[in-house]
């Protein structure tokens, strides 16, 4: 592909004075140029969307239900040609490039079924105190106004179908911001949506610069923010704006926990494996991949070697080979970043086991053991294919091992005990705890966000659609209750 990509201003396709290039991380190769919106392009998106704030929350239900319906089925249709960008633009394995299209048309044919159901008003009868007989209170939500989303590069199609899709879902105007690296899986969004009925105002999706995004952000017109991408900037946002409503989905170190029980050659067969591959799926590039595994005591040095065989079983290479498991990193920025957090690593005294190389924009799947705490790869998100092993005493140091982090999105705890799933329900500070898998497992219709700094406010289609709304009361007086 070489022709300039269009952006798209209020429903119709548009260009811009200025473009940038899409290169693909694997090989260098040029995807598209990709059209840059003016200042008064994206000002006339704005109040584009700000205009039809009220005609679309007022759309019937049947309308933004068929819309959303109707991207489903034609992701379907061009899923292969959209898989297939994914992977150039972002350097992601064309297998799980196929399953990213495959969850985007889950997720809107789920705001399809959710548009058609939300909403139809709790009724609360007020006369249980004197003062409230003969009234009824009718709740609805309705929209807190237009949503900017920002989608980051790791899910190029799918985080942006989560922030556009519960938007459609319940009225509210959506301008999309896609990743400057990615940007080409979200623009195909708009041409599926350019088929649909919907008022011209309520979509917009522009790649625009980073840095004219302050402005965007502060915009009083754009009430709510729902980002995804690193704690630095998704906080930097936050504070700049805290009288809006900010969805903030940020980092994670995802940690699977090995308990004692799970301790069969089966067992450990089948947590080695998936450890293996989602510390390694996307490049390690997903806020959910496995970076700690924490092994009990009693499993441990039969986990281990187990591990490492299966981090070194993964294909890595060219991610339009059907068998690749493991393509680049999004940079090779990133790469090098990921080399320097294990290099300090490794001066530091950790056990290098596996990977631990660097060529250009690939990073070898990687196991280390014996991290030192403080070393920035014990603390931080490394955001690519590198794993850490931790030997731990017990359920309680394991579970305090997960919450010694600053992150907190989702924890995975292989056990075969009912109990101890709830003590560990109980006790983990994460949004989601995934027992008898990794951390990485998402449904697209579950809530999905964080604690401590992984974030505040949920997706998850339905959870996202209460997010972007607010709850207003009707009262109904002298009725005949
Ligand atoms: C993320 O990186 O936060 C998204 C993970 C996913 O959707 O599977």
């Amino acid at each position: 592909m070489t022709s300039t990509t269009a952006f798209w201003l209020a429903g119709r396709e548009a260009t811009g004075d200025d473009r940038f290039d899409v290169t693909s991380p694997w090989d260098g190769r040029h995807v598209a140029s990709v059209s840059v919106p003016t200042d008064a392009q994206v000002e006339e998106a704005v109040a584009a969307a700000h205009a039809v704030v009220e005609e679309f929350a007022a759309t019937p239900a049947h309308v933004r239900a068929a819309a959303l319906d109707h991207v489903s089925k034609r992701l379907t249709e061009r899923t292969e040609e959209i898989a297939q960008l994914i992977s150039a633009e972002n350097g992601k394995p064309i297998k799980w490039a196929r399953g990213e299209v495959g969850r985007a048309v889950s997720v809107f044919r789920f705001a399809a079924e959710e548009a058609r159901r939300f909403n139809g008003g709790e009724a609360q009868r007020l006369d249980t105190d004197g003062g409230g007989v003969g009234r009824l209170a009718l709740t609805r939500r309705f929209p807190k106004g237009v949503v900017l989303g920002i989608a980051p590069f790791n899910f190029p199609l799918n985080l942006c179908a989560h922030k556009v899709a519960p938007a459609i879902a319940v009225g509210a105007p959506i301008i999309l911001k896609p990743a400057p690296a990615t940007p080409l899986s979200g623009l195909i969004l708009g041409e599926l949506l350019a088929e649909t009925e919907l008022p011209a105002g309520s979509w917009s999706i522009l790649p625009v610069a980073n840095d004219k995004m302050p402005a965007l952000v502060q915009d009083d017109r754009l009430p709510v923010i729902s980002f995804t991408g690193s704690d630095k900037v998704g906080y930097a946002i936050m504070d700049s704006v805290p009288r809006k409503h900010c969805t903030l989905e940020l980092g994670g170190n995802g940690a699977a926990v090995v308990l004692a029980d799970w301790a069969s050659e089966a067992d450990l067969d089948w947590a080695a494996t998936r450890i293996a591959t989602f510390s390694n799926y996307q490049g390690g590039q997903s806020c959910i991949s496995v970076q700690r595994v924490i092994a009990d005591a009693a499993v441990h040095d039969r986990l281990l070697p187990k591990i490492v065989a299966a981090v070194e079983a993964q294909v890595t290479g060219d991610p339009s080979d059907a068998t690749t498991d493991v393509g680049p990193l999004v940079s090779e920025d990133a790469a090098k970043r990921v080399e320097s957090w294990v290099d300090e690593a490794v001066s530091a005294g950790a056990k290098l086991l596996a990977g631990g190389k660097r060529d250009g924009a690939s990073y070898a799947p990687t196991v280390l053991t014996e991290v030192p705490a403080g070393t920035t790869l014990a603390c931080e998100e490394v955001f690519g294919p590198v794993l850490t092993v931790q030997k731990v005493d017990g359920e309680a140091e394991a579970f305090a091992a997960v919450n010694s982090s600053k992150y907190g999105l989702q924890a995975g705890v292989f056990t075969h005990d009912l109990q101890t799933a709830f003590r560990a329900h109980r006790a983990l500070e994460v949004g989601g705890v995934i027992i008898g898998d990794v951390p990485s497992y998402r449904a697209d219709q579950m809530p999905y966000g964080g604690a401590k700094a992984s974030g505040v406010g949920r997706e998850g289609v339905r959870y996202a659609m209460d997010d972007y709304t607010y709850e207003r009361v009707l009262v109904l007086t002298g009725l005949a209750l």
